[in-house]
């Protein structure tokens, strides 16, 4: 059997697992004695808990405890011990810290009871007296509060200016200039938070958590509550969904350990959809885009400031003008990015955070600009392709995006396209043509690995990243399978598991390169013991050989000069007496190398829209993204992973918002009845086209990761084509059928 892996639609291998229901998430480990938490929220935005009053509730038999402010233990007192690996600056909430309510539907109480039901009903039973303050939950009140925030370690800054883009922009023979909005948004994963806290004699702790970063999680626990590592073990081997959402702890694992161990029993905690409306989110950001052109369309200036919301704790930040300053050639350019404090919870990263909205705001601008220049929106980012990265004047490790402009153009059929607004019907339809680009960075961290081969030919390997429906499952899989030569039936890998080796919250569309590079680096490692054993083997066809004249396939190690002189991998270990290979590494990622370069993932975009001409109605008709992502480990995850990000771009550009309620501070979304998503009646023609881009400066993979790029562009592709369709802007997203008419 051929077991050269990488590169092949391999199905999931947790595939079956899942739809057979084997997998199993944080709310459904069932442990004897459990107990149930239901947390109550609080009713207003801002102010504090003047009395609450628990008694009624606490009197029901079967409730075991009802923790608030009043009565939750007294833990760690700093900011830091309530910090975590993507926690922005600021001052991390805290669960039932005090009596000040910081916005709506915050955790006030734990109910924990018998089960869920007792404890949901006992809830309704908690009176809360509050003090009111005064909200503030308009960002376009608090312009005037703008600030620039304190910067995130893990995120670049704000690009500086060059040039004189101001000038520039006043000089420029054509002028263009819009706000873009874009609305609060939540990421709703099917799965909603849980954590089943199971405390154990002598005060371990197994935690069974939603999370995208078991070890990050694990550390938060063990800070607050003044645990070592060695006694709380976080787990999460499937997760229903993260987008983003799931990167930094959420309240309910705090809820959920800290009634464990106070009432030592384990507890289990899941929040309700509602709930879901009451954490982290897309933030509410207001764009102004300034684009300065000479007639022939070469750009001259480029402002672009963005203005965003942050809770009144933390410095939410992401990179939304960034993108700006390194897409196209331009001598002129100056960016910005300030916030302003609302009473709401902290922002927190969503799939392309930053990207999604600037990309949005850029890519109008440009189709925009094009118009004012009657030239074709294509040739115009042809007009100004930047062959470097304008930044720090350093080269692309790789950019096949004007390969990724032609092969989905020609797709598309682009060439076809009539440029005038309301040129293209069909009955009483109007047909929309658009298109932009999509830019993500590419990233390798540190991370770790560890693996065991057995004589039996079974190999385990692991690492303690996730798999939030991404693919990492597979993907690890077929790398180690490949390395080692090993049918991929034999190999299986492991994680979401704070005990497996190091390794970051998956996130930033670095799993892939980071977790690859680990998982490749210690099964190299095992193939040199193996080596060593089957050279001992007796009158060992590799006698006398270099690692590098054999190769590793279909379970023996053969001279690459002629494969039918070989060891098997069972033989290396029977005769070497061995009945296991047991390594571990932490792989590093080569930044000298690296930092020479820009290192980004691209994208085009085509959309097409139907727009009936009466009503206001839009679909989607086709959508053609072709990316350039380096090497594509599995094309059809890899597919998978795009079109989900296209799906969800159809939901931001026509669908998706979190509506504030102003009067209230809070979201008046309660469940995905009306917080509209693209369903399959939404979707239509979608293709994905993975353009060819060879890359041997990111990672010793060639990967460049496919979480973020997917979605990125396809809400300016789908705005643009409702121009082209109907003649009308709309700058505030989601362009629904009322802003339309
Ligand atoms: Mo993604 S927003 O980095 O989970």
């Amino acid at each position: 059997m051929p077991t050269n892996y990488i590169g092949k639609p391999i199905n999931r291998v947790d595939g079956s697992a899942k739809v057979t229901g084997a997998a199993r998430y944080a709310a459904e480990y069932n442990v004897p004695n459990l107990a149930y938490g239901y947390v109550v929220s609080s009713a207003i935005a801002r102010g504090r808990i003047a009395r609450i009053d628990a008694s009624d509730a606490l009197r029901l038999p079967g409730v075991l405890q009802i923790f608030t402010h009043e009565n939750a233990p007294r833990l760690a007192q700093s900011d830091e011990s309530y910090s975590d690996e993507l926690a922005p600056p600021g001052s991390p909430f805290r669960p039932l810290h005090d009596a000040e309510i910081k916005f709506s539907a915050q955790p006030i109480a734990l109910v924990v009871a018998d089960n869920l039901e007792l404890a949901r009903y006992a809830a309704t039973l908690i009176r809360v007296d509050y003090e009111s303050e005064p909200h503030a939950t308009d960002l376009k009140d608090k312009r005037e509060k703008a600030y620039i925030p304190k910067p995130r370690t893990i995120i670049p800054p704000v690009p500086g200016p060059r040039g004189d883009a101001e000038k520039a922009y006043a000089k420029a023979a054509v002028q263009f200039a819009a706000e873009y909005v874009s609305p609060f948004e939540h990421h709703n994963p099917m799965e909603p938070f849980a954590t089943t806290a199971v405390w154990e004699a002598g005060g371990k702790m197994t935690i069974y958590d939603k999370t995208q970063g078991v070890q990050n999680n694990q550390e938060y626990i063990c800070n607050i509550f003044g645990l070592s590592k060695d006694d709380v073990r976080v787990l999460s081997p499937f997760v229903g969904g993260g987008f983003g959402s799931g990167l930094r702890p959420q309240y309910q694992l705090f809820l959920a350990v800290m009634a464990a161990r106070e009432l030592k029993r384990p507890v289990r905690v899941s929040l309700t959809r509602q709930q879901m409306f009451a954490f982290g989110h897309r933030p509410h950001t207001l764009q102004r885009v300034s684009l300065g052109a000479a007639p022939d369309g070469a750009l001259e200036a480029l402002i672009h400031t963005v203005f965003a919301e942050t809770s009144r704790f933390e410095d939410y930040t992401e990179p939304v003008a960034h993108w700006s300053a390194m897409l196209y050639r331009c001598e002129n350019v100056r960016l910005e990015h300030k916030v302003a404090q609302l009473d709401v919870n902290t922002p927190i990263d969503m799939r392309a955070p930053g990207a999604t909205w600037g990309l949005y705001a850029l890519e109008c601008a440009m189709d925009e600009l094009a118009y004012e220049l009657g030239v074709d929106p294509l040739e115009l980012r042809l007009k100004n392709y930047a062959e470097v990265d304008q930044r720090q004047n350093r080269p692309f490790s790789s950019k096949e995006l004007r390969e990724c402009y032609r092969q989905g153009a020609e797709k598309f059929g682009w060439a076809r396209r009539n440029h005038e607004p309301r040129s293209m019907k069909e009955g009483d339809q109007l047909i929309g043509w658009g298109m932009a680009t999509g830019v993500w960075d590419v990233n390798q961290m540190t991370a770790g690995a560890k693996a065991v081969l057995t004589a039996d030919g079974k190999l385990k390997v692991g690492s303690a990243t996730a798999d939030i429906g991404t693919g990492t499952y597979t993907i690890m899989t077929q790398i180690a399978a490949e390395t080692l030569g090993l049918p991929i039936e034999n190999v299986t890998f492991e994680l979401g598991d704070s005990s497996l080796p190091q390794a970051p919250a998956e996130g930033g569309s670095f799993t892939a390169a980071t977790i690859g590079a680990a998982v490749k680096a210690v099964c190299e490692k095992v193939r040199e013991k193996l080596f060593k054993l089957a050279q001992k083997v007796e009158k060992s066809a590799l006698a006398g050989a270099g690692l590098e004249e054999v190769v590793f396939s279909d379970g023996r190690i053969a001279l690459s000069s002629g494969a039918s002189r070989f060891v098997t991998i069972a033989d290396a270990m029977r005769h070497g007496g061995v009945s296991s290979i047991e390594e571990e590494v932490v792989a590093d990622p080569d930044e000298r190398k690296q930092s020479k370069y820009a290192r980004n993932s691209h994208s085009a975009v085509f959309a097409e829209v139907k727009v009936d001409q009466d009503l206001g109605v839009i679909r989607v008709t086709r959508v053609v993204s072709a990316v350039a992502g380096g090497r594509i480990l599995n094309p059809k995850t890899a597919r998978s992973q795009v079109m989900g990000g296209i799906v969800w771009g159809i939901g931001v550009a026509l669908e998706e918002e979190s509506v504030m309620d102003q009067n209230f501070g809070r979201f008046i979304n309660h469940n995905l009845a009306e917080y509209h998503v693209p369903v399959n009646a939404d979707i239509q023609e979608i293709d994905v086209i993975f353009v060819e881009e060879d890359d041997s400066i990111v990672n010793p993979l060639g990967v460049k990761g496919l979480g973020e790029i997917g979605i990125i562009g396809v809400a300016a592709a789908i705005a643009n084509a409702v121009f082209h369709a109907t003649g009308k802007r709309i700058r505030k997203l989601p362009i629904t059928l009322d802003k339309l008419l």
